[in-house]
């Protein structure tokens, strides 16, 4: 279960520290210890309105990664929480949880199994691009589901978005209980390049804010806009150098590039 770390080679070759860890394993130790990193606790009423649609994805029965439900019975995550278990791991023991925001309540909750899923083909594991998988779970939520943007103009670079999950609370560390969300501008791709070379490419969305961040455990949840309350997925939480860093921004799949609720 080892997740290849992102630009591997090229931190190795400019002297960075590994400070990449997705899914299952935290292997990031090293860099400050910011308190996603920053950001909120959701309530319970802001999770009743703003928040049900957010899934955790459970491998035998601890919580790995998030997911957002797009259709009654669709998740959308990220293809690298799916990607290094076979078929029979996912469908036996991969589950999926709507209707909690304590991981460790199951007041609410249901727990679905997966029924099939499909991992975006152009998928890589080396550059994290096209880091999109969708699940179809064995049963349909009642929760409202989560709009997916298709308008490639969205989100304006400098927007304000949020991104929500159970990751961990700061770099190197754990799961966390209880869902937390943060708010993060969006920034140009050039830009993104700037910090992470030729792995920024069109199906890309890049995010930062000082001081916080989406951070282990977050991968494969939403990064959204916000409407009133009516939320509208932008991105997929994928990867970054650790959590919070200065001048690295959090990288997400741009979901207007890619045609989630038909895949
Ligand atoms: N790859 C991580 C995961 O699997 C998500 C990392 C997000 N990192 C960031 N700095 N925004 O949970």
């Amino acid at each position: 279960m080892s997740k290849r770390p992102i630009f591997f080679a090229s931190l190795l070759l400019t002297g960075w520290p590994i400070m990449f860890g997705c899914g299952l394993q935290n292997d990031a130790t090293q860099g400050s210890k910011l308190d996603i990193v920053g950001g909120n606790t959701v309530t319970a009423s802001q999770y009743t309105t703003l928040f049900k649609s957010i899934a955790s994805l459970r491998y035998g029965g601890s919580h790995f990664c998030g997911g957002t439900l797009i259709a009654s019975n669709k998740i959308l995550t990220a293809a690298h929480c799916l990607a290094d278990f076979s078929s029979s791991t996912i469908k036996n023991s991969v589950t999926v949880t709507l209707g909690s925001s304590s991981l460790s309540s199951s007041t609410g909750a249901t727990t679905y199994k997966v029924s099939s899923y499909k991992i975006d083909p152009r998928y890589n594991a080396n550059t994290s691009q096209f880091d999109m998988a969708v699940i179809t779970i064995n049963g349909t939520s009642t929760i409202t589901p989560a709009k997916v943007n298709v308008d490639t103009a969205l989100p304006a670079v400098g927007a304000k978005t949020y991104v929500a999950g159970w990751g961990s609370t700061r770099e190197g560390g754990n799961v966390n209980s209880a869902l937390k969300y943060t708010s993060v501008a969006v920034v140009a791709n050039k830009e993104c390049t700037i910090a992470y070379g030729s792995d920024i490419y069109a199906g890309s969305l890049c995010a930062y804010t000082k001081a916080t961040d989406s951070c282990q455990g977050d991968s494969g949840g939403p990064l959204y806009s916000l409407s009133a309350t009516t939320m509208t997925v932008v991105g997929v939480v994928s990867w970054g150098y650790g959590c919070a860093q200065a001048g690295y921004p959090g990288v997400y799949t741009r979901v207007s590039e890619f045609t989630p609720l038909t895949f």
